[in-house]
């Protein structure tokens, strides 16, 4: 039977009795205009359940509310996907419970609306509310259960405390909708007033016990703990600029890592015959076989027939090399030629022919004329390339070079320059002679590449160790005395199965940065298991401790490192991104904020579970936000792991101040549901990773009903299939309220042509839990 409900004292609605399908026609509703009444104390009640011991979760009570179930209020359900058509309801939908609380006021139960039809764009005519409910369990004796709709409390921000636009932004009362906020738990506190956990910021939502939004909503930070050698915000490295979209070495590489975000920009570097150092990766700019053809280029000096007569045959690093070489070119001569892409087969040519080779100096300027522009500190981070060949064969000791440029651009802010090498004598002379010679101090990085290398300085002083050498924990600590950081080999962090090995952790125990290299976006350079997608290999390498990283896609490793280390957690629907802030980062899957919040006992802390896993966070690992009403400070009280085959979490209720009672779940439904349970977590008690030791409290998909209290129940089994299972209250020690959100109007719980109901169990544990007092005052 569909309801029809009025408001007040004196107006509670019909019933819904148990069992079967809902009609499918919106039940009529009188168009009174919205009112925004308190909860009534009208004299509802819960009936108590005496049943006796029971040795596994049973149902010891049954009510169900018929999914066309509809209070006062405006016709709804004329969104669909952000466009507006025919209201589908004359009335405001009571049902898709999210949250149950005792009635402070009275004997039943008061239950939180979610935020209406499924999504923010289609539900800004679904206004929020709290709807006091009673309930009359249906047991063998009362037969069918009873559900009695109230009064309600209409959530409004009449006071302009949301500082951004919302829906009823231009009328008095302001009442707040679906497509403001996405209200998923909530607590009333012992002064009375009301607190609510929402999804979209996540927020919490401060309220007067009659609704009235009493503060601005109140933002989630960011409480990772990043595992980066000092808690820092892990840096992005623009490894030779942005040269996954244009050729390497260039300003234009620079400018565009700069823009995407990049946080250093990296030049290698190299001499011209006239000392001058450039950007290059190579001494050599293009590579020939001997007939002349060109393997491997960053320049177009083979097209250039004015310097045929540079085309000679070098030994580099032990390696002979036929080519053009920087070191036989003056600057001037290297200003004529213009840039190719180094990987034309997978990058392209569109850019070939442009862009010059940039001085150092140059490189400099670009980065003071992009942070004028950005209002961004950006940072360089040089590579002496081949410090031994450019000693005895152009001559030059490019580390001073280095050092004698910085010194003349005036750009040796330690914050803001490393300096990196794959050999290791040079970053010694750097340390111990030519920086404290030219009175400065600026971060060195050892490089150390795969285990089948060896720094050439080592191999051309016959020395036969590899890289392997310098990663053991004696040779780390060694690192530190000249080096503030490592820059490994990317397989030293993440190991070719995917493994994070305990490299990050070794040397951060040495007091060393670790920033890897080179991370590529391209398929051909990412491992199998990460299906295509460049930034859960980042997430990997931001998980496994590193300080920042090598990328040729600083776009990606800004977005990623952004939401690793954003300020506050945000999903997609955060207002931030309506209203264009362009530093906007979204680190929060949609629908995966505080869909568990409560109030501790005591009254002085809430809490706050989110559905999902934050962006950097472990999979699967949710985190369980503990805000302080007192002092206004958030810390992050640990993590709830989801089970193999749970999803997300649907409901967090206190049964003391250190233990919870979570709602688990998987994503399916009617006969592809799986798993939906009850957890009891324990504050005090963590597993060896940090997460909360789990107690399984029920199987809601298989609860004993021996009476067959549910019409659902089949052979003494009832279970609870729904998607969404977003209420759990505890009643007394043993006993549990536990109602589904039945995300109006679906289907598929109990068919697929059957719209979904709203139905309310009480459970009775075969093992009573130990209350504080008051969480089962009735
Ligand atoms: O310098 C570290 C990183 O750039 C990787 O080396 O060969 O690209 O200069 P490479
Ligand atoms: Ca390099």
């Amino acid at each position: 039977m569909a309801l029809t409900l009025s408001l007040g004292l004196s107006s509670l609605g019909a019933s819904a009795l148990g069992g079967g399908a809902a009609p499918v026609t919106p039940a009529p509703v009188p168009s009174a205009p919205i009112s925004t009444a308190p909860i009534s104390t009208a004299p509802v009640s819960t009936a108590p359940i005496s049943t006796g011991p029971v040795t596994r979760p049973t149902l010891v009570g049954y009510a169900e509310m018929k999914a066309d179930t509809f209070a006062q209020g405006p016709a709804s359900g004329a969104w669909n996907g952000g466009l507006r058509g025919e209201a589908r309801f004359s009335g405001q939908p009571v049902q898709g419970f999210s949250g149950v609380q005792r009635d402070p006021q009275g004997q039943g139960f008061v239950f939180l609306s979610d935020n209406g039809f499924g999504a923010k764009n289609n539900s800004a005519d679904y206004l929020l509310r709290l709807y006091r409910v009673a309930l009359t369990p249906g047991t063998p004796a009362a037969q069918a259960g009873r559900v009695q709709v109230g009064s309600f409390i209409g959530l409004r921000d009449p006071d302009r405390k949301v500082p951004w636009q919302i829906v009823n932004e231009a009328s008095p009362e302001r009442l707040l909708t679906g497509a403001d906020f996405d209200v998923e738990g909530f607590a009333f506190a012992p002064d009375g007033t009301l607190w609510v956990g929402d999804e979209f910021g996540p927020f919490l939502l401060h309220f007067s016990a009659d609704g009235r939004l009493l503060e601005a909503p109140i933002s989630t930070p960011n409480l990772a703990g990043l595992p980066t050698l000092r808690g820092q915000a892990p840096i992005v490295i623009g490894h030779r600029g942005s040269s996954g979209t244009r050729p390497e070495h260039t300003l234009e590489a620079y400018r565009v890592a700069i823009e995407a975000g990049a946080d250093f920009i990296e030049p290698d570097l190299v001499v011209t015959k006239d000392g001058v150092l450039v950007a290059r990766h190579e001494p050599v700019i293009a590579v020939v076989d001997k007939d002349g053809k060109v393997l491997e280029a960053t320049a177009d000096v083979a097209a250039r027939p004015e310097f045929g007569d540079r085309l000679t045959t070098k030994t580099l690093d032990g390696v002979t090399v036929r080519g053009y070489f920087v070191e036989d070119f003056t600057l001037a001569e290297l200003k004529t030629l213009r840039a190719v892409e180094r990987l034309p087969a997978l990058r392209g040519k569109a850019y070939d022919g442009q862009f010059e080779i940039p001085t150092l100096s140059e490189v400099i300027a670009l980065v003071r004329d992009m942070e004028a522009k950005t209002g961004r500190k950006v940072g360089i981070y040089p590579e002496t390339k081949h410090p031994v060949y450019m000693n005895e064969v152009a001559k030059f000791n490019t580390s001073q070079l280095l050092i004698d440029t910085l010194v003349k651009e005036k750009f040796t802010d330690p914050a803001r320059v490393f300096i990196q090498s794959f050999e290791v004598g040079n970053l010694k002379d750097l340390k111990q002679n030519i920086m404290p010679g030219a009175g400065v101090n600026l971060p060195l990085v050892q490089l150390v590449s795969s285990p089948d290398e060896a720094p050439y300085d080592w191999t051309a002083a016959g020395d036969k160790r590899k890289y392997d050498a310098l990663t053991t924990d004696a040779a780390l600590r060694e690192i530190a005395t000249y080096a503030s950081g490592v820059g490994p080999y990317k397989r030293w962090i993440i190991d070719a199965e995917g493994r994070t090995t305990d490299f990050v952790a070794r040397a951060h125990a040495a007091g060393l940065l670790v920033h890897p290299w080179t991370f590529r976006n391209e398929a051909t350079y990412l491992l199998p298991g990460y299906r295509n997608d460049p930034e859960a290999e980042m997430r990997q390498a931001f998980q496994a401790g590193v300080d920042g990283l090598f990328t040729d896609f600083p776009a990606t490793g800004a977005k990623v490192a952004g939401q690793y280390a954003a300020p506050e957690v945000r999903s997609p629907q955060h207002p931030a991104f309506a209203q264009g802030v362009s530093s906007a980062v979204a680190n929060l899957p949609g629908s995966g904020g505080f869909e568990g919040f409560t109030i501790a006992p005591g009254g002085k802390v809430a809490y706050g579970l989110l559905e999902k896993a934050v962006a950097g966070d472990p999979a699967g690992q949710l985190r369980l936000m503990r805000y302080d009403l007192g002092t206004r400070q958030w810390t992050l009280a640990g993590r709830y792991a989801l089970e193999q085959g749970g999803e997300a979490i649907g409901d967090l209720t206190p049964v003391s101040d250190s233990q919870l009672l979570v709602i688990e779940r998987d994503g399916g439904q009617g006969q592809t549901a799986r798993l939906k349970r009850l957890y009891l977590i324990d504050l005090g008690a963590k597993n060896a990773d940090g997460t909360f030791k789990k107690t399984l409290v029920a199987d809601l998909m298989a609860l004993a009903d021996p009476r067959g209290l549910a019409p659902s129940t089949r052979n003494g089994v009832f279970s609870f299939p729904y998607v969404t299972i977003e209420n759990v209250l505890v009643l007394s020690p043993d006993t549990l309220l536990v109602v589904n959100d039945n995300n109006y109007p679906a289907t598929g719980g109990r068919g697929a042509d059957v719209k979904d109901q709203t139905e309310f169990l009480w459970i009775k544990l075969p093992t009573a839990l130990k209350l504080a007092p008051g969480v089962a005052r009735n």
